[in-house]
């Protein structure tokens, strides 16, 4: 028998696969859902039964794209539905601030945006740059990050300096460091890099780059939902964050946080309905009379209630199970994962450092004996859905695990990997 046949075996293929009618889990509907005297990995057991997410694959891809639960389906489709029948569109505003307390953060300093790269290029708009000045980023960066800083390289003149990340936090502390320069203006590096899934010391760069006078714009694509994270605290001037990852939200849906005391440094250029604080084409000459004094004044026009709906939700999901034992069991997985990983000794060359702090939710390997396209293949073939990076040339397999995944799906997966390899 192959090894996807008995993997599917094992996690019970045969269980039917919920169908585009039956979505809807029994329980997935009750607010109630979570039994906290549950203890261990039945504790997160009852948490999978929240996903429809079939359980003829293992998901081992949430750096990619999160799986939304029953309660944020139910959350989008009741609003769906509502909105349809009366004619009343409805409005954002109570979802934003539940997204800015979630945060750690005043309302004030919340944009609603539409995915990361979105609130990515406010920021790279936003700063008053002139040619000449520099701007600090690695180049392991995602194209969210990478273009449209180049964009502004290319047309403006700005100088880029790409650094190639080292592996543990006190390491990139100083590297960064030593990069800056007089003409150093931003430091924009991801939060945690989509290649590797390196967590960069976020909060000690910010401090030093406040005392330096330098701007904090951080790329959040991999943040919320997995740090028991406070955005404040943190001490960033700038982080663009999305909920349709690790928050497990719904896609479309993502957020600019801009410090309040930033607002002004940081210039809107698309604007529409809610970035004013008023306006006349009557006047002569017409005039804006300024900016919303928030962080609404990046954006504008109609949101999709419904999926903002969602992200509420998902909020609540997350405050439900608690954002710091989220974080202990995505770290868990990781280690877990991680050891794993080491066990396999020499087939492989594992990208990530042991220091867990420079870890949270993505393990990177590159294989040994052949190329990690042809060892991507054979893993998808076998039922298990992970990421191949070419990013940052570091052509290897990342693997990311979230609160739905178990340590049977990694042991699973470490089997097959050892079998492709053997
Ligand atoms: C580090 C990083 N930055 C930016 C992005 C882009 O995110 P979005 O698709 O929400 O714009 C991603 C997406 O995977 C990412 O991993």
């Amino acid at each position: 028998m192959n090894s996807r046949r008995q993997f599917i075996q094992k996690l019970g293929a045969g269980i039917a696969i919920p169908s585009l009618v039956s979505f809807i889990s029994p329980n997935g509907f009750d607010t109630n859902w979570i039994d906290s005297s549950i203890k261990g990995e039945d504790f997160w057991t009852q948490v999978r039964a929240q996903f429809p997410l079939t359980k003829n694959r293992v998901y081992m891809n949430n750096g990619t794209f999160g799986p939304a639960p029953f309660p944020v389906q139910k959350a989008m489709v009741e609003s769906l539905q509502e909105i349809n029948t009366s004619g009343e569109y409805g409005i954002t505003d109570p979802e934003r601030e539940k997204l800015a307390a979630f945060l750690g953060v005043k309302t004030a300093e919340i944009s609603l945006t539409h995915n990361t790269t979105g609130g990515i290029n406010i920021m790279a708009w936003g700063v008053s740059l002139k040619s000449g000045d520099e701007v600090i980023l690695t180049n392991h960066d995602h194209v969210g990050n990478a273009l449209p800083w180049l964009n502004r390289a290319k047309l403006h003149g700005i100088v880029l300096k790409p650094f190639t990340p080292a592996s543990n936090f006190e390491e990139n502390l100083d590297l960064i460091k030593s990069l800056v320069t007089p003409k150093t203006k931003v430091i924009a590096i991801p939060h945690v890099t989509c290649t590797t899934g390196l967590v960069f010391p976020i909060k000690e760069i910010s401090e030093f780059a406040r005392s330096k006078g330098i701007i904090t714009a951080i790329d959040g694509a991999h943040g919320a939902g997995i740090f028991d994270l406070n955005l404040k605290n943190l001490g960033c001037d700038f982080y663009a964050g999305c909920c349709h990852k690790w928050l497990l939200g719904p896609s479309g849906t993502a957020f600019l946080y801009v410090r309040e005391d930033m607002l002004e440094k940081l210039q809107p250029f698309h604007v529409g309905g809610g970035s004013d604080l008023g306006w006349d084409l009557f006047s002569d000459p017409p005039i804006l009379n300024g900016y919303a004094a928030s962080a609404h004044r990046y954006d504008y026009g109609t949101q999709s209630t419904s999926l903002m709906k969602g992200v509420s939700a998902a909020l609540d999901f997350h405050l439900e199970i608690g954002k710091g034992k989220i974080e202990t069991r995505v770290r868990e997985l990781n280690q877990y994962l991680f050891e794993g990983l080491l066990d396999l000794g020499s087939q492989i060359q594992l990208l990530n450092s042991e220091d867990p702090r420079s870890r949270i939710s993505m393990v990177t390997f590159q294989p040994k004996n052949t190329t990690f396209q042809l060892l991507g293949n054979e893993l998808m073939k076998s039922g298990f859905r992970i990421r191949q990076v070419p990013e940052g040339n570091v052509n290897g397999i990342r693997v990311s695990t979230h609160i739905y995944n178990s340590k049977e799906e990694i042991d699973l997966f470490l089997q097959e990997l050892k079998v492709i390899l053997d």
